[in-house]
């Protein structure tokens, strides 16, 4: 059978299956965005954070791909994003763990719009498949919003901003694991 007409009979529509695609593009800009973050940490001696980056720009690669393979196996075809304007310069690592909370806030209103289109288009498929989508971007934010706290909380005088770097690492550990709290 020709793939023309294999794609005909599929339930994903074209328009979600855009949608899916500016997710991807967003997912993948993301990874690029935190490993520019990673380097820049590292570089400036925030070890701690440099590794939580690091491992968030992985995450963010693997969102990419869960989405590139469902729309794949879901007869539409994923598309590699180009990915430009990566900022390689930070004034300081408060700018860091801001930008990534208001990227994160944008990125759940993204895939909350997706969520939304799909319910208004009764393709509970996908919706269902954004669900894992939806909690991750909870827990995502959390970390994000919890970083950003620890400046205030914390200080960043003196010993401030190395106490800061190392909590970090352990912030997102305890996100993950549940022992965070919640909003
Ligand atoms: Fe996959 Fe943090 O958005």
């Amino acid at each position: 059978m020709e793939r023309q007409q294999v794609t005909a009979k599929r339930s994903l529509t074209q328009e979600t299956e855009d949608l899916l695609n500016r997710q991807i593009a967003m997912e993948a800009s993301s990874s690029a965005a935190y490993l520019s973050m990673a380097s820049w940490c590292e570089m400036t001696g925030y070890e701690n954070s440099a590794q939580f980056l690091y491992m968030h720009s992985d995450e963010e690669r693997g969102h990419m791909l869960k989405l590139f393979h469902y729309v794949n196996e879901a007869g539409g075809h994923s598309l590699q994003p180009e990915i430009t304007g990566i900022k390689h310069n930070y004034s300081s690592l408060r700018e860091v763990f801001e930008t990534i909370l208001q990227h994160e806030i944008a990125v759940t209103n993204s895939i909350n719009e997706i969520v939304n289109h799909c319910y208004q288009i009764k393709d509970f498929t996908t919706m269902n498949f954004l669900n894992w989508f939806v909690e991750e971007q909870r827990e995502e934010e959390t970390i994000a919003r919890r970083a950003v706290e620890l400046f205030d909380l914390i200080g960043e005088d003196g010993v401030g901003l190395w106490t800061i770097d190392k909590e970090i690492l352990s912030l997102g550990e305890a996100v993950h694991s549940g022992d965070a709290g919640e909003d």
